[in-house]
């Protein structure tokens, strides 16, 4: 039976921004953040702790986290690959930091430039600083479907990165199809494959919808029970480490098709396809979702 509630993670400052070639500025990311939890958003992914030189957009990382408007009971989270990355976001406080593994060894080389084995040694000493510091821990699983350089990725792979994250202390782990190739059956084994470490309620998704397939795998998700996801406002995103890889799934999408299915999100659509026309407008494009483009020609 489908979920009642589904929370949604907005990934789009950090997801949605980190690869647009031209730099946006802080001012402009505290505006998205600010008009998303305007929006009802409870849980936005902000920024990354990640070297400069590798992804130079996520550089404003403490201007970005000094200048949000805290709003009680949202969720703030940052990614951290290693412990310098943790150490330079513990100062700013975010409410939850994400490690980010790969399920296919290729891609994890490629985006952290190194193998899963010794990602798993360095998220090691993050997850146990993060804990003591009393914040939350999520685990990202990138190509759980297919990777870029690897092509298809089996669900044992997933499996045995599950099974890492939990070992270390990971507290949730997200089933994450990177480059969008997953199809509903494929992305079920993957979830399949996560849920043998994890339960229900620890397990979320992240579908890029390179080729339309986003919804269909969040309904297909949806109703083996889970209820969390991760989106992007504006269908925004790409990762630089994998090419060829579109946005994410648009949350305004994701938000029609849910209250379509009397799904509560807590989100204001109509507030949610402003945010997303307010960051289109600065990047001189059209939101990347259909209910946006929809409701905006209303
Ligand atoms: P490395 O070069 O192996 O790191 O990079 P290192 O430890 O050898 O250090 C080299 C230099 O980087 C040193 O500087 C370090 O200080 C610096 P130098 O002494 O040469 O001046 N450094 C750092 N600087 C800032 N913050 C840090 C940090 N760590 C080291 N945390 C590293 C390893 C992980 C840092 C690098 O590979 C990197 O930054 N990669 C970027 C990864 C990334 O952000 N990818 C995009 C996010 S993942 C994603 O989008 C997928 C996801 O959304 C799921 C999905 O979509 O499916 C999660
Ligand atoms: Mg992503």
């Amino acid at each position: 039976s489908l979920p009642a509630k589904v929370k949604i993670v907005d990934v789009g400052p950090r997801d949605g921004l980190q690869n647009e070639p031209a730099p946006v500025p802080a001012e402009i990311k505290i505006g998205l953040v600010q008009r998303l939890q305007d929006a009802g958003l409870k849980n936005i992914e902000v920024t990354s702790y990640v070297s400069p030189q590798w992804v130079p957009q996520m550089a404003d990382n403490h201007q970005v986290m000094a200048g949000i408007a805290r709003q009680q009971g949202v969720v703030y989270s940052v990614l951290t690959p290693n412990l310098k990355g943790f150490a330079a976001a513990l100062p700013d406080r975010p409410d939850e930091i994400v490690v980010f593994g790969s399920a296919s060894e290729a891609f994890s080389q490629k985006n952290i430039n190194c193998s899963i084995a010794q990602s798993i040694e360095r998220f090691a000493p993050v997850v146990q600083a993060a804990r003591a510091a009393g914040i939350a821990v999520r685990g990202a699983m990138s190509c759980a479907v297919g990777c870029p350089y690897e092509g298809d990725v089996a669900p044992e792979r997933v499996a045995y990165l599950a099974g890492l994250m939990k070992q270390i202390g990971v507290q949730h782990v997200g089933v994450a199809d990177t480059i969008g190739v997953g199809t509903p059956r494929k992305v079920r084994r993957a979830v399949q494959a996560a849920l043998q470490h994890y339960g229900i309620d620890a397990v979320s998704c992240h579908f890029h919808d390179t080729y339309g397939q986003a919804l269909a795998n969040t309904l297909a998700t949806l109703e083996m029970g889970l209820w969390q996801y991760d989106s992007a406002v504006a269908g925004l995103g790409g990762c630089p480490y994998a090419r060829g890889a579109t946005g994410n799934v648009a949350t305004e999408d994701m938000v029609y098709m849910l209250h379509g299915m009397d799904i509560e999100t807590g989100i204001d659509l109509d507030k949610l396809v402003d945010a997303g026309a307010y960051i289109s407008r600065f990047l001189g494009r059209k939101p990347h979702s259909r209910a946006a483009s929809a409701l905006l020609a209303r």
